[in-house]
């Protein structure tokens, strides 16, 4: 297993909406996705598109949603993670078990904000930083894990 192209970088933020203007604004980068809640992933979202990659603005969505805990500790918000893509995300999975490292959550991919099975590996196993590893969009079926 090895991992693929960077698909975006995750950046918390108390309020998506100013966080997406800042980027328009002070870098030029307009080309933003409307603001989406996803509830069973307790945040909201948009998405800024720059030439490479996306830059994912998360928002929480209640006192449950894993980005509060963040914004208690970075009130104003910070980066949160990374996201590269990889051809097959159960494969991942079993690797990043075999390997050593710490699969968040119950270890089976689920459907994330960009409609794809992810994962994401625990920051203790890469330096303090959280990484995600997202179903490589054209080798998708539309099947959930296994
Ligand atoms: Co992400």
């Amino acid at each position: 297993m090895k991992i693929g192209r960077l698909n975006h970088v995750g950046v918390a933020t108390p309020d998506v909406e100013a966080a997406a203007k800042v980027y328009a604004e002070l870098y030029g980068a307009a080309d933003a996705t409307p603001a989406k809640d996803f509830p069973h992933l307790g945040v909201k979202v948009i998405f800024v598109s720059v030439p490479n990659m996306q830059i994912e603005l998360i928002e929480p969505l209640g006192e449950d949603s894993p980005i509060h805990r963040f914004l208690e500790k970075n009130p104003k918000g910070g980066q949160h993670h990374m996201c590269f893509e990889v051809p097959d995300i159960l494969a991942a999975r079993d690797a990043m078990i075999e390997r050593g490292a710490t699969v968040l959550g119950t270890g089976e991919p689920y459907i994330g904000a960009h409609g794809v099975p992810v994962i994401f590996v625990h920051p203790k196993n890469t330096g303090g930083v959280l990484i995600e590893l997202m179903q490589d969009p054209a080798f998708y079926d539309g099947s959930e894990g296994r």
